[in-house]
Order: C-alpha cells, then structure tokens, then sequence
C-alpha cells in the first residue's frame, strides 16, 4: 500500500522526535519514498542532519529556501503525516496559521493528513488544545496516540507520541478508500486450549498471523473491529479491540455474545475439537493418568451459522491435502456464505509462514488465489467477502 508512495513528514519540537529516525525507516522499508519538514525547534531535539541521513534527502526547514516550497511539497505528496505533532502545530493548523514552512505547507495541504500527537498530558487535557483536536477531527484529519505512559517531564498520563509501527498503521487507514466503513467484524485468530489440569493441554498448531493480518487489513479499511485471540505470541494490530480466550468454551461464549452486533464473522482461529472430559484442579501424577476420555466442543462456526442473528459468514479448512471436497462440504454443514482454503501439509505456506496460498469458496464456484504474503491474501479475502455480500443483498 506504500509502495512508491511519496510521504510529507512534518516533524516538531517534541522530546518524540528522535523516533523520527525509525519512523522513516519502516516507511522507507515499506517502500515509500519520505521527504521532510523540519520546524526550527525539531531541529533542537534532533539535528537535520540525522534525519537527513535517515530519510536520505535534503531536509527542508527554512521557508525562504525556495518561495514556493510550501507549495510545492504538499502537492507532490500522497500522504503528509506530522509526527511527532505538538500541540502548538496543531492549534496553529485549527486557526489556520501560516508562519513557517510546516504550517505554510499544511494549510496549503487539500487532503487529509495524519497527525502523531505527543505532549506532556496537562496540554493534552486542556479544554482549548482540546476544542483544536475536535476542528482538526471533524474536517477528517485523522490520529493516532497519544498513548497513556511516562512522559518525558518525568509524569504518567497519557501524551507519549504513538509506536511507529502505528504509525505506519495509521497512514496506511489514512490512505485506504474506507470502503469497510460501518461494517462490524468480528475475526478470530489463533489457538484454543483444552486443559487436562493446570500444566498441561490439548491444542491445535496455529500462530494466529492469517487472523492478525485480516484483522488488521479490515481496521485500515474502515471496519470497527473485534479480535478474539486464542493463546498467541506475535504482536496484535492497532485500533482493534482485543479479547483474550484460553479455550474453546470461552471462544464460543465471546463470539455468541457478539453476534447480534456484527455484519461480518470472519473464523479464523484454529480451534481445539476436542476437551478432555474432566480437568483436574490440581497437576496429576504421569502415573495416575493412564488414558484421555476426549468430548468435542461446541463448534462455533456451526452454531454462529444457525443463529437467527447470522452475520456474513467466513470459515477457514485447513486440511493436508489440494482436495477442496471437505471445504466445500463444511461451507454448506456449518451454513457459513464463504470458506478459505488452504494445504497446512505445504511447508511453504500455513503454519507460522507469512506466506499463504488458498482458494476462496463460496456458493457458487472457487477462486483460487495466488502465493502472497498473508496480509496480501487477507486483502483478497476481505475483496471478496465485500462482493459477495453486495450480491447477496446483505449489505
Ligand atoms: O471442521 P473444521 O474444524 O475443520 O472447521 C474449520 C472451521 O470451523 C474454521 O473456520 C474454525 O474456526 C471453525 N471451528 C469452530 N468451532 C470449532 C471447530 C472449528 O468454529 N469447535
């Protein structure tokens, strides 16, 4: 999505500007192109010349350098993002004051720009910076952060400048065409657990990446978004809500009780079928543990799909094989609108890759998708989810 896209990074005088140097990195990774305005106090925290080694152009702080770089620069940008943005920018760009290169270059900015906040809390409680934040949100600028922690005056409260994973996150939503806007999703990712007793439980391989990256790709295009994750180690995505879950019961119970509320079930998440049948308080003894009588668990997907108050419906098949028949089998069993394929015997893709290779199936035939990285795949999914169900009128 920031490939080959030109960013506008405006950085101000914020303690948060050293992290300026990694912004640009992980934009740069991503494969935009980043070009910056620094203001004359940015240049106290930081110098120009770091940033300038970072971002690997000249950096532009002066706003005579050229008469009309404060022009020129917002309309050869796709995206202006100021981070870290105090409250002066921002109070200064609610007013619409124009007395540097910075504020010069975002007033004559027609887009929508993304704004990192970062200050001490007292300035980011004040009614007045406050009523600033409100102009800037309601002509659609968009935010992230600032996140509550400790602040550089040695106080906690919230002001500390967003990660720049987030960022990064945030730019890339900034961007996106919103075409998930008031869509309610709910993904789930990751495994569930089944205790034998404390230590020790049964589960099924997942690392929860496929769930991750659709979540994430569904928050950037617009969605409001819940994420139920089973056990997972990797790191979640911004801006959605988080609901841990150990087990199988615990995930269906958070999915049941969300179901009237959403649009979109997305099931992702590789949960256990079966539960020992009792589950000892305490650890036992190998000893005394000579066979594991198994229940099944409720299937979630199954029970979501026969509910009165089924959303749009999106399983996964993970099976060891190329042969789709138990996919398709499962889609009409479970009563789901859409089913993702995929062959976990492939080393290449599944398990802990960040590489997928599927096929959608739906009703009415199969798209098989290409090899790509899992957040490339989740896009195509959410594409196809957002056609199908325009055709099924569930819109
Ligand atoms: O039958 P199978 O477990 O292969 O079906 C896979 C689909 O069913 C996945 O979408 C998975 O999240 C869902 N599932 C469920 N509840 C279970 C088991 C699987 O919702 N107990």
């Amino acid at each position: 999505m920031l490939k080959d896209k030109k960013i506008l990074l405006g950085i101000t005088g914020s303690v948060a500007a050293y992290k300026s140097i990694d912004l640009i990195k992980l934009f740069k990774n991503k494969g935009a192109v980043v070009e910056v305005i620094m203001t004359a106090s940015a240049a106290r925290f930081i110098s120009p010349m770091s940033i300038s080694v970072a971002s690997g152009s000249r950096i532009h702080t002066d706003m005579f350098e050229d008469h009309l770089a404060h022009i020129n620069l917002p309309l050869a940008s796709d995206l202006f993002v100021v981070a870290p943005a105090t409250a002066n920018i921002i109070s200064k760009h609610a007013s619409g004051i124009a007395d540097d290169l910075l504020s010069s270059s975002l007033l004559a900015y027609d887009r929508k720009a993304l704004f990192a906040p970062a200050m001490n809390w007292r300035m980011y409680q004040n009614p007045v910076w406050q009523k600033n934040l409100d102009i800037l949100a309601s002509l659609g600028h968009c935010f992230v952060g600032p996140e509550r922690g400790s602040l550089a005056c040695g106080e906690e409260g919230i002001g500390r400048m967003a990660r720049v994973e987030h960022i990064v996150e945030a730019a890339e939503a900034c961007m996106s065409d919103q075409d998930l806007s008031g869509q309610r999703l709910l993904v789930t990712a990751g495994p569930t657990r089944e205790y034998i007793d404390p230590v020790r439980y049964i589960t099924n391989r997942s690392s929860g990446k496929m769930g991750f990256a659709l979540a994430r790709a569904a928050r950037r295009r617009g969605a409001s978004v819940t994420l139920i994750k089973g056990p997972c180690s990797i790191e979640p995505p911004y801006g959605v809500e988080l609901v841990d879950v150990d087990t199988a019961a615990q995930m269906h119970k958070a999915v049941m009780d969300r179901l009237p509320a959403l649009t979109m079930l997305i099931m992702s998440a590789a949960v256990a079928d079966f539960s020992p049948s009792t589950r000892y308080d305490k650890k036992i003894e190998k000893s005394e543990l000579t066979r594991l009588d198994l229940v099944r668990t409720d299937d979630i997907v199954a029970d979501a799909g026969s509910s009165a108050e089924r959303p749009f419906i999106v399983g996964f098949s993970a099976e060891t094989g190329s042969s789709v028949e138990r996919a398709v089998k499962k889609l009409h069993d479970k009563n789901m609108d859409m089913i993702v394929f995929n062959d976990v015997s492939r080393s290449d893709i599944g398990f802990d890759c960040d590489l997928n290779e599927v096929v959608i199936i739906d009703r009415n035939g199969s798209l098989p998708l290409p090899l790509m990285s899992k957040d490339e795949t989740a896009e195509a999914i959410l594409d196809r989810a957002v056609e199908l169900k325009k055709l099924s009128g569930k819109e």
